[in-house]
């Protein structure tokens, strides 16, 4: 990333310095809240387990509309966790889309499975339904893997098509497993990202647009058991305060401060969120039909955690803009099945097309909800100028 001294060096007078993502921005917002509860949290030293836990687990509950939420260490282990819960393990195959975070794959590596590729759609960036129903029959048909469950991802924010995910789900008796870390706050139509899908987990990672000031997330389920399983992984296997072992479990809640953190920002979740929408329709009123815009329908909430455009001539625009002081990011440059980690789950038979070539051609815009109108048309200037 481009550091602001270098910009002003290198570009002409008028060179602003927009970033990727600002957080101090909304820090200096919130500080005072969140100096109060952190304070609280000094004061009565419950570290791990705090009274805070279980407050922003009903809070985060009742805003996603979700039955059972469980607030858990990262957006990784969340995944881990609910994998671990539906009892995932070495011959189970897990379908996940080939354009996402190396993460998505790696925890079904990490519990044993074999993550296995699905292409995803060119205008949602998601998982492609048709694409997904292929792949599981050829599993199926191999019959070397068994199938086990499906985790379509969010990407950028915009959640996937779950509906039509769940019946090809229901028809293969397979689960859905939301990997809903870049969408908490978003929706389709009535229903929110948390109670989209039986199981979905999130990211409270910094930059996440409900981030912490550290590692953090959740896991949301409808299913009581799955529910009391993910909670007693998050503490070593335990039931509550109970010595025994009940299953194979990790170190995987989320710190008393963190949740502390949190709430303070779940408080002004919504209008953030609000801010981002219109960030976005500010960039789109303006790029449509200039670049590949993100798609923006009726009924389909993101959350935007990125505002994502495509260009063929990418790595190119890429550098003028950061000439220009605008920083820009690249999620994500390598699809899955060209990770060295996944080499040995590929069978050669992958068709993955649309994932390459989103790879090669999409950039991330400055996005936040502290960025200001000004910002964003000169990023909007700048892009304009230079695809001109
Ligand atoms: C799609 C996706 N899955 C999983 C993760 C992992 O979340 P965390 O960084 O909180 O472990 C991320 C976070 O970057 C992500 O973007």
């Amino acid at each position: 990333m481009l550091r602001s001294s270098e910009a002003v060096a290198s570009a002409p007078a008028e060179v602003r310095s927009v970033p990727l993502f600002d957080l101090k921005r909304q820090q200096t917002r919130l500080r005072s809240d969140i100096d109060r509860r952190i304070a609280t949290v000094l004061d009565h030293g419950q570290f791990i387990l705090g009274p805070e836990v279980e407050a922003l687990e009903r809070d985060l509950a009742a805003f996603a509309g979700a039955r059972h939420c469980i607030a858990v260490s990262s957006g990784r282990d969340a995944l881990i966790m609910a994998l671990m819960a539906l009892g995932a393990g070495p011959g189970d195959a897990v379908f996940v889309p080939a354009f996402t975070f190396s993460a998505t794959a790696g925890v079904v590596a990490s519990v044993g499975a074999s993550p296995v590729f699905v292409d995803v759609e060119e205008d949602t960036f998601n998982m492609n339904p048709a694409a997904l129903d292929t792949v599981v029959s050829q599993v199926v048909a191999d019959g070397v893997l068994r199938p086990l469950a499906v985790m379509p991802v969010d990407l950028y924010g915009r959640p996937a098509n779950y509906p039509a995910i769940a019946e090809i789900a229901a028809r293969h008796s397979i689960q859905v497993v939301a990997d809903a870390a870049q969408s908490f706050g978003g929706n389709l139509g009535d229903t929110s990202v948390g109670a989209l899908a039986p199981i979905s987990c999130t990211s409270f990672y910094p930059t996440k647009p409900l981030g912490a000031f550290g590692d953090g997330g959740a896991v949301f389920t409808e299913d009581d058991k799955l529910a009391e399983a993910v909670s007693q992984i998050r503490t070593h296997g335990r039931q509550g305060d109970g010595d025994e072992a009940l299953r194979l479990g990790m170190t995987g809640r989320l710190d008393t401060i963190q949740a502390a953190v949190l709430q303070a920002k779940l408080s002004v979740f919504a209008g953030e969120l609000q801010r981002r929408q219109e960030v976005a329709a500010r960039y789109n009123a303006a790029l449509a039909g200039k670049v590949a815009t993100p798609l923006d329908e009726e009924g389909i909430g993101s959350a935007w955690a990125l505002y994502t455009i495509r260009v063929p001539d990418r790595d190119a625009l890429r550098a003028t803009l950061q000439a220009d002081g605008v920083s820009t990011a690249l999620f994500y440059r390598i699809p899955l099945n060209r990770h060295p980690a996944f080499a040995k789950y590929l069978t050669g038979r992958e068709e993955l097309p649309v994932s390459e070539r989103l790879s090669a051609e999409v950039l991330s815009l400055p996005m936040g909800p502290d960025i200001t109108d000004d910002e964003v048309d000169y990023v909007i200037d700048r892009l304009l100028a230079a695809i001109s």
